[in-house]
């Protein structure tokens, strides 16, 4: 791994709230995850990415920034993140923090000095405040939806108490969106990318880019508020995907490119197909972008198949690729998805996973479910592991845990069940605190008595500390595939061909005699002749074939008379 170490890194995604606690106040925080570090790289990760540590009211899960250059108390300080990068350096570690510039909290003194500001003052060119519609201005500037559902406008109040103008927020009414187009908000990002840089960031993960391409004029959009908020569907739309984006992400890609090794940005890209995504690759802009169309495919040979292929084929400029992921921390985890029904696999992937949404319900996947889901995730883990190019894994992921669909409603914090006021739309069910040891909640999570949001018991048998002692383990599986990933000769070459296994499966090969085949919902599959199998999700048949929901590497086997005896 040279310069450009991200082209083939695997990155761990980590949600802070949720990953160690250090001070036993129930929350994942910095001294927590720095405790940790020793097991990322036993896992054998390359770089960590931390999702949002800053100052903030929490009303999005720190995706709501009050102050860009400090830690929120609740996760440490400022010495404690610098002294992350220097243990994570220590062991070989990058570490990318995650950056929100479409907007910030409205706690934050820019947000709180334009408020204060007379309407039309300069301290209100930062963000964009308008005038309503309608005789008495009651009625929001554009017809914006917002993400979290209901309209992308509030009003404000003057100080004699009357109604005033409305300001724009894409995402939760406490996430005012920021004005790109003002110098002074571009000139604070480059300080703000800068300051992390040098006390030690490796690079950044950038939240909803294209969200920063607004048309400034905002224009009707011609979408109800009711609709779905759908970036990826929409062919052309003045509130996301605008040209005056990609001006911003030169000017990043030229601080990152000060610096030596160059710091690496990836992006939160969600746009309407390939061609609109290469966009954001170009040579002067971001290195890479989450590839969204992986964690949508339902679990189907052909959806996976139809996923990747055009992935590895896009129109991508120079070496620059999208990341894949199969889970986040906005995403129902793996091993719930895939313990849907096979009748799903036949939608759409976009229908599919609106559906999936729509659907959920607390406690709402059994056990024999969650069985199938295991073994259907840790294939998937396999198929992407094997994949050139850079890949992420979601905390906990490497557990096999799965959706915690029950949780006390009066816990959930996700803006989106307020917005939409449907639970099972939240996304805090992937948030829950990993299992670190020990037989019960909260599992050596924290030294206090409990963790933000209760772990389902049943985790005794997911925690690291057992999945470590266990062989067959899913910890154990994707310990070795990194393993295996960082020595096999042909996952480190750019080599990449279809075979045809047979319905139901797909298998492909790397180059230097490696394939990587996955049986989805076919009958049993006969593993190709002359190959050896590295490593397997799940235990093959009594006759050596290949079961569904199982994925297995192999190798071309040595020929036995090439084989020197003894060996
Ligand atoms: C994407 C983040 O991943 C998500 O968690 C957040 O709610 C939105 N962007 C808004 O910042």
């Amino acid at each position: 791994m040279g310069d450009r170490w991200w082209e083939d890194a695997v990155i761990y995604q980590v949600y802070l709230r949720s990953f160690a606690d250090g001070n036993g106040d129930g929350y994942g925080d910095i001294p927590g995850l720095r405790s940790r570090l020793g097991y990322l790289r036993s896992l054998g990760v390359d770089a960590v990415w931390v999702s949002p540590w800053y100052p903030s009211p929490m009303r999005d899960g720190g995706y709501d920034v009050a102050d860009y250059q400090d830690i929120d108390p609740l996760f440490g300080s400022l010495e404690d993140a610098a002294a992350l990068f220097e243990d994570a350096h220590r062991i070989g570690l990058r570490v990318l923090i995650d950056v929100v510039p479409n907007h910030t909290s409205d706690q934050h003194p820019w947000f709180l000095a334009a408020l204060s500001s007379a309407e039309g003052a300069p301290a209100r060119e930062r963000y964009y405040f308008r005038d309503g519609r309608g005789p008495d201005g009651s009625l929001p500037p554009n017809d914006w939806p917002s993400a979290f559902g209901g309209p992308a406008w509030s009003r404000t109040t003057r100080p004699d108490g009357s109604p005033g103008q409305w300001y724009l927020h894409l995402f939760a009414p406490e996430q005012p969106d920021l004005n790109w187009g003002c110098g002074e908000v571009q000139h604070d990002f480059e300080k703000v990318m800068r300051f992390w840089y040098d006390l030690g960031a490796d690079g950044c993960r950038v939240d909803a880019v294209p969200a920063m391409g607004k048309d400034s004029t905002l224009p009707d959009a011609g979408i109800a508020a009711s609709d779905v908020f759908s970036p990826s569907g929409w062919p052309e739309t003045p509130l996301w995907d605008g040209e005056s984006v990609h001006g911003v992400l030169r000017s990043w890609r030229a601080v990152a490119a000060s610096y030596s090794p160059e710091k690496f940005l990836v992006g939160e890209v969600i746009v309407n197909g390939p061609a609109r995504l290469a966009r954001y690759l170009r040579d002067d802009e971001l290195h890479s972008v989450l590839g969204f169309e992986l964690s949508r495919a339902p679990w189907s040979a052909e959806a996976f198949r139809a996923c990747i292929g055009p992935t590895l084929d896009g129109p991508w400029p120079g070496r620059a690729r999208p990341t894949w992921f199969l889970s986040s921390h906005d995403e129902v985890r793996a091993v719930t998805r895939y313990a849907q029904a096979r009748a799903q696999a036949q939608a759409q992937a976009q229908a599919q996973a609106q559906a999936q949404a729509r659907d959920r319900r607390p406690g709402g996947t059994g056990q024999a479910q969650l069985a199938a889901g295991t073994a259907r995730a840790r294939a998937a883990l396999l198929v992407m592991l094997a994949l050139p190019g850079a890949a992420c894994i979601y905390q906990g992921e490497e557990l096999g845990l799965w959706q915690v669909e029950d949780l006390p409603l009066e816990l959930l914090e996700d803006p989106i069940v307020a917005r939409t006021g449907d639970p099972s739309k939240g996304r805090d069910g992937c948030r829950v605190p990993v299992p670190w040891a020990g037989g019960a909640p909260p599992f050596a999570f924290t030294p206090g008595p409990s963790s933000w949001l209760p772990q389902p018991r049943s985790w005794a048998d997911l925690t690291v500390d057992h999945q470590q002692r266990s062989a067959g383990s899913t910890l154990r599986l994707v310990t070795r595939a990194l393993e295996l990933r960082r020595e096999t000769a042909g996952l480190l070459t750019d080599r990449f061909e279809w075979r045809e296994p047979g319905d139901g499966a797909l298998a492909f090969e790397r180059g230097a005699g490696f394939s990587c085949v996955a049986n989805f919902d076919g009958g049993p599959l006969d593993l190709p002749p002359g190959t050896d199998v590295v490593l397997a999700s799940g235990p093959l048949a009594g006759d050596g074939r290949l079961p569904a929901g199982t994925a297995a590497w192999l190798t071309v086997s040595v020929p036995l008379r090439g084989r020197r005896p003894g060996s």
